[in-house]
């Protein structure tokens, strides 16, 4: 969760209001990725609820020793991101 080089920020120590908003702008298309934009995709399956849970949950998450991002991996992704190119 503290991201992947070089397109996939981290997560742990932001502001849940500012993770929940962000999910809130790709919802809503004000915030675009490059194409394919996963994110979109993600925040599009999810109810206002799951926002709140997820945003709640990784707010409360230590900060870990190491912050850095983890190297960029040859392991696929889940979905096609254009902000990770693979
Ligand atoms: C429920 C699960 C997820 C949540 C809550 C989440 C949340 C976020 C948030 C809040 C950001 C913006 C961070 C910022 O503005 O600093 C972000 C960016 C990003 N996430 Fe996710 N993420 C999730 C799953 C994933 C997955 C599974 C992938 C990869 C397959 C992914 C790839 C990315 C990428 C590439 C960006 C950067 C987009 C850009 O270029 O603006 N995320 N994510």
């Amino acid at each position: 969760m503290t991201g992947q080089q070089p397109g996939i920020p981290g997560l742990l120590g932001l502001h849940a209001s500012y993770i929940a908003g962000q999910m809130g702008t790709w919802r809503s298309g004000t915030r675009h990725a490059l194409a394919p934009d996963c994110m979109r995709s993600i925040a599009v399956k999810l109810t206002d609820k799951d926002i709140t849970a997820v945003s709640t949950w990784l707010a409360r998450q230590p900060r870990p020793a190491d912050p850095r991002p983890a190297q960029a991996s040859a392991q696929r992704l889940p979905l096609a991101c254009g902000s990770q190119p693979q």
